[in-house]
């Protein structure tokens, strides 16, 4: 028994915002962001929640998999930016787009949310309980970014992307790996609301997304090769088994750093953050999604998915399409 992916679909915000457009914000430039991070541009919303996207992205791939909403029994959304602590976005979702037959519910592991949602799924289903479900990653960053932090404003992305995923006798999901690190959360973090109330008496702190970049960075090339070869080994393959890995799209030079840890051509590994930055836990399905419509995907490819964040939390997958 397994998984697999059986429709892709995603919804970007309209505006689009060039590099040259943030130096008019902060003090930066095109070519500072383009070589330290392959960034040209991102989509940033005027008004599109994350809930608008996600169900926007959901009937897109539900047309893609030929499936109705009805048939849906798993509804998981995976982001870190929903608009409302309660309800859950999933249940926003759920009931925009009538998928009146399903469970619904959020997840939150940052930029490896998509591919812990899916994880998830696939032992719902391993386990025989659900049959037919929609997974979203989904974020609307710019609420959370503080606009005067050259350091962090120019990274992340607004966009939705959504699969539909059934169960199947075998192949689709043929293993994963995930990991999280609680110990070294300070590095990436963004506060919700503060504790205000009649009985503290504290100051509000920024809700804003604050980063060690350089500590990213060092456990990103670190950590990600790493799982991706223990997923590898668990599954008695190598790298050179695999046709694409298609993974969290946090900066070219990461993408870079891994492709030569793991001995690979950087052609392998798909990219779009050129175009919309840092989209967190829609990164993965969104590029899932535009390869599957430009027909990259194809039959029978062995696809690794892997997904890194804040948490600290990582993981892998592969996929046989
Ligand atoms: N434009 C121009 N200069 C900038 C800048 C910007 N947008 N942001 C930072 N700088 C400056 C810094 O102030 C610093 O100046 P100084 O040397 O005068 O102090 C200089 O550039 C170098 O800063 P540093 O932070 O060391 O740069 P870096 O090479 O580490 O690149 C990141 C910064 C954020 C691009 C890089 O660390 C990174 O991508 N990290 C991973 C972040 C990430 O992917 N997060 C999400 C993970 S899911």
């Amino acid at each position: 028994m397994s998984i697999r992916i059986v429709g892709t679909g995603s919804t970007l915000p309209k505006k689009h915002v060039t590099n040259e457009e943030l130096t008019r914000l902060v003090d930066t430039s095109d070519e500072w962001i383009r070589e330290r991070t392959g960034i040209g541009g991102r989509y940033v919303s005027q008004g599109e929640t994350v809930t608008e996207l996600s169900a926007s992205a959901c009937e897109k791939a539900l047309k893609d998999a030929g499936k109705n909403a009805e048939d849906i029994d798993l509804l998981l959304v995976a982001t870190c930016s929903p608009e409302t602590s309660i309800p859950c976005v999933a249940c926003q979702v759920q009931a925009r787009i009538g998928a009146n037959n399903a469970v619904a519910f959020d997840v939150n592991a940052a930029c490896a949310g998509f591919l812990f949602a899916l994880h998830t799924v696939y032992a719902y289903m391993e386990a025989g309980i659900y049959k037919n479900a929609l997974i979203v990653g989904a974020e609307v960053l710019s609420k959370i970014v503080d606009w005067n932090d050259r350091g962090t404003c120019i990274l992340f992305g607004d966009g939705a992307g959504a699969v539909v995923v059934e169960h199947c006798e075998k192949d689709g999901l043929l293993g994963f790996v995930q990991h999280s690190d609680g110990r070294k959360g300070e590095v990436l973090r963004c506060d919700t609301r503060s504790l205000v109330n009649p009985f503290v008496d504290r100051p509000m702190e920024a809700p804003y997304v604050q980063m060690d970049g350089r500590e990213v960075f060092a456990f990103a090339v670190r950590q990600v090769p790493a799982g991706v070869e223990e997923l590898l080994q668990k599954l008695e393959m190598t790298a050179d088994d695999v046709d694409l890995f298609v993974l969290h799209q946090a900066n070219f030079r990461i993408i870079e750093g891994i492709a030569k840890r793991l001995k690979q051509d950087v052609n392998k590994f798909p990219v779009n953050l050129d175009r919309v930055g840092n989209m967190s836990s829609a990164a993965i399905p969104v590029l899932l999604d535009e390869l599957n419509r430009a027909g990259r995907l194809k039959e029978g490819m062995c696809i690794v998915l892997s997904g890194f964040g804040a948490g600290l939390t990582w993981g892998a997958c592969a996929l046989r399409w």
